[in-house]
C-alpha cells in the first residue's frame, strides 16, 4: 500500500515539514490545496507553489479542495505530479477536466467526502485514474477518522472489478484506522506523521499493520 502524507497538521513549520519528509521514506507528498472558494481557508498562492515545492524529491499527489479546478491545472502540468484529485461538483466540465488532465500525462483523481454518496459519481469511474475517498470533511488536518465513509470504500472496492482505477483514503488515518482500509491502493496521513518527532516511525507503524 502506498503511503502518502499531508502537511496540513505539523508539529514544524512548512519547510521544515517538508525537509523531515525528504529523508523517509514515504511514497509521495499529498499536497492539499485550498484557495478559500470552497473552503473558507486559503493556505497558498499558487503562483509560489513551483517555488515553494521546487526541490521536493518525492512525486506530488495534489488535493484541489477549491472551486473551478481547471484554473490550476496548468501550474501542476509544470510540477512533479502525480495525481490531480478534485472535488467533481466544483469543476464545470469534470469529465474534459478528467481528460485534460490525462492529455498531460498525470493520473486524474475524484474525491468523495463523507456526506457525499458514491454512487452519485458512477459516470466517472470508467475514466479516472484513482479515487478518493474522504474518511473527514475536507479543510483541516487532525479530525476523527469518520466511519460513514467505509460505506463508500466498501462500494468503490466493488466497483473496481473490471476497471482500473486506484483507491485513496483520507482523513485521520492512524494505526488503528488504517486497518479498516487495509485493502485500498494508498493512504493519506498527515497529524499521525507529522505531529510525531520521528517521522520515519510513524511510516513504519503505518506499514507493518497493512504489509503483514
Ligand atoms: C483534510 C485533508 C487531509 C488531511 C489529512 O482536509 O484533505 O489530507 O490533511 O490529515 P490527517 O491525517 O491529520 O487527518
Ligand atoms: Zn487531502
Amino acid at each position: 500500500m502506498k503511503i502518502t502524507a499531508s502537511y496540513l497538521k505539523s508539529k514544524y513549520n512548512l519547510e521544515e515539514t517538508l525537509n523531515r519528509l525528504a529523508q523517509t521514506d514515504v511514497d509521495a507528498i499529498h499536497l492539499d490545496l485550498m484557495d478559500g472558494t470552497y473552503i473558507p481557508i486559503t493556505n497558498f498562492d499558487i503562483k509560489k507553489l513551483p517555488y515553494l515545492f521546487k526541490d521536493i524529491n518525492k512525486p506530488l499527489d495534489v488535493h484541489l479542495m477549491l472551486d473551478n479546478p481547471h484554473r490550476y491545472v496548468d501550474t501542476l502540468y509544470e510540477m512533479n505530479t502525480n495525481i490531480i484529485f478534485f472535488h467533481p461538483k466544483r469543476a464545470m466540465d469534470a469529465i474534459n477536466l478528467i481528460e485534460d488532465i490525462r492529455e498531460h500525462y498525470k493520473k486524474a483523481g475524484i474525491v468523495i467526502n463523507p456526506d457525499e454518496d458514491i454512487k452519485d459519481y458512477k459516470e466517472y469511474l470508467d475514466y479516472v485514474d484513482a479515487v478518493l475517498i474522504m474518511s473527514v470533511m475536507p479543510g483541516h488536518g487532525g479530525q476523527k477518522f469518520m466511519r460513514k465513509a467505509l460505506i463508500n470504500y466498501e462500494f468503490i472496492k466493488m466497483e473496481k472489478r473490471g476497471r482500473f482505477y486506484d483507491i485513496y483514503v483520507d482523513g485521520g488515518i492512524n494505526e488503528e484506522t488504517i486497518t479498516f482500509v487495509s485493502q485500498a491502493d494508498g493512504i493519506i496521513s498527515g497529524s499521525y506523521i507529522c505531529e510525531a518527532d520521528d517521522f520515519q516511525q510513524q511510516i513504519d507503524n503505518l506499514r507493518a499493520k497493512v504489509n503483514s
